[in-house]
C-alpha cells in the first residue's frame, strides 16, 4: 500500500503540474497576448496552439482528479485517516456519508448556482456561504478528522475545477476554435462561458494548493475550526487577484 501511495501521488503531482500550469498558462499569458493578434494571425495560431495546449489541460485534468481519488481511496477509506479514535461519535455515520456527497456533488449545486445568479458577486458570496456552512458541516456533522476535513475541501474545489474543464470550457472551445478558424465571430455566450469558469477554476486552484499540502503544516493551523479554511480561501483570492492584475501589466517586447 506504501508503494502505490508513492506512485498514486507522484503520478497526481505530475498530472497536477500539467493541468494548473496550462491554466496559468492560459489565464496569465494567453489572455493577454491573444488581444494582439490581428484577425489573421488569430486564424492561423489559435487552431494550431489551443487544440494541443487544451489537449494536455483537459487530460491532466482526468489525471490529476482520478489519482486525487485513488489516493482517497488508499489514505482515507482504506487506512481510517478519515476519524479521530478517540472521537466517540466519529465514524461511517448518515452524517458522514452526507458530507461525502456534498464533497462530490456540490458541483452541481456550483453550477445551478452560477448558470441561475448572473450578478458574478452575489453568486461568489453565496457560494462563499456555501462554503462556510460544508466546512461546519465537514467538522461537525461528519466529524472528519482535520486532515481529513482539509482534504475533502480541496475535493470538492478540485471535482468543480475538473468538471469546469469538460463540460463547461472543452465544449464550449469545440464550437469557438473552428469559429475562428473559418474567420468568424465565435458565438459570445460560449466566449464568455469559457472564460468565465476559467477564471473561476484559477480562484479555485490557490486555496486548493493549501489543502493539498496542509498535511504537513497540521500542528500549526487552528484544528476543527469551521472558519479556518475559509479565511485561507479569501487570502488565497486575494493572491490570485494580484496575479491577474500583473499579468495585465506584462508586456511584449
Ligand atoms: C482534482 C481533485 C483532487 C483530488 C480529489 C485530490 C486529492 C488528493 C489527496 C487525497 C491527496 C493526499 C493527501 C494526504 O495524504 O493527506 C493529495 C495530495 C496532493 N495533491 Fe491533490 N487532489 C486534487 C487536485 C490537485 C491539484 C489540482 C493539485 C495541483 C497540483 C494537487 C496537488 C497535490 C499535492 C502536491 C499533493 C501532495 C501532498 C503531500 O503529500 O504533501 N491536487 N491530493
Amino acid at each position: 500500500m506504501e508503494d502505490l501511495q508513492a506512485l498514486f501521488r507522484w503520478s497526481h503531482i505530475i498530472a497536477g503540474i500539467i493541468w494548473i500550469g496550462l491554466l496559468y498558462f492560459f489565464n496569465f499569458v494567453n489572455s493577454a497576448f491573444a488581444p494582439t493578434m490581428d484577425a489573421d494571425s488569430k486564424k492561423k495560431v489559435i487552431p494550431e496552439l489551443l487544440p494541443r495546449a487544451l489537449y494536455w489541460f483537459r487530460w491532466g485534468a482526468a489525471w490529476t482528479w482520478v489519482t486525487g481519488v485513488l489516493l482517497l481511496l488508499i489514505v482515507f477509506y482504506h487506512q481510517q485517516q478519515m476519524f479521530d479514535p478517540n472521537n466517540p461519535d466519529a465514524g461511517w455515520t448518515t452524517g458522514a456519508f452526507a458530507m461525502l456527497a456534498v464533497t462530490f456533488l456540490g458541483v452541481f449545486v456550483y453550477d445551478t448556482l452560477f448558470n441561475m445568479v448572473k450578478n458574478t458577486q452575489v453568486a461568489v458570496a453565496i457560494g462563499f456561504i456555501l462554503l462556510v456552512g460544508a466546512n461546519y458541516g465537514f467538522i461537525h456533522w461528519g466529524n472528519f478528522e482535520y486532515r481529513a476535513f482539509v482534504i475533502h475541501t480541496g475535493t470538492l474545489f478540485g471535482t468543480i475545477m475538473a468538471f469546469n474543464v469538460w463540460f463547461r470550457i472543452w465544449p464550449a472551445q469545440q464550437k469557438i476554435i473552428p469559429a475562428i478558424k473559418e474567420g468568424k465571430a465565435p458565438d459570445a455566450d460560449l466566449v464568455s462561458l469559457a472564460g468565465l469558469r476559467s477564471k473561476h477554476n484559477t480562484y479555485l486552484s490557490v486555496p486548493l494548493i493549501w489543502t493539498m499540502i496542509n498535511v504537513h503544516h497540521a500542528g500549526t493551523t487552528p484544528q476543527n475550526e469551521w472558519w479556518y479554511l475559509p479565511v485561507i480561501v479569501l487570502i488565497g483570492w486575494g493572491v490570485v487577484y494580484l496575479l491577474y492584475k500583473k499579468a495585465s501589466k506584462v508586456k511584449g517586447f
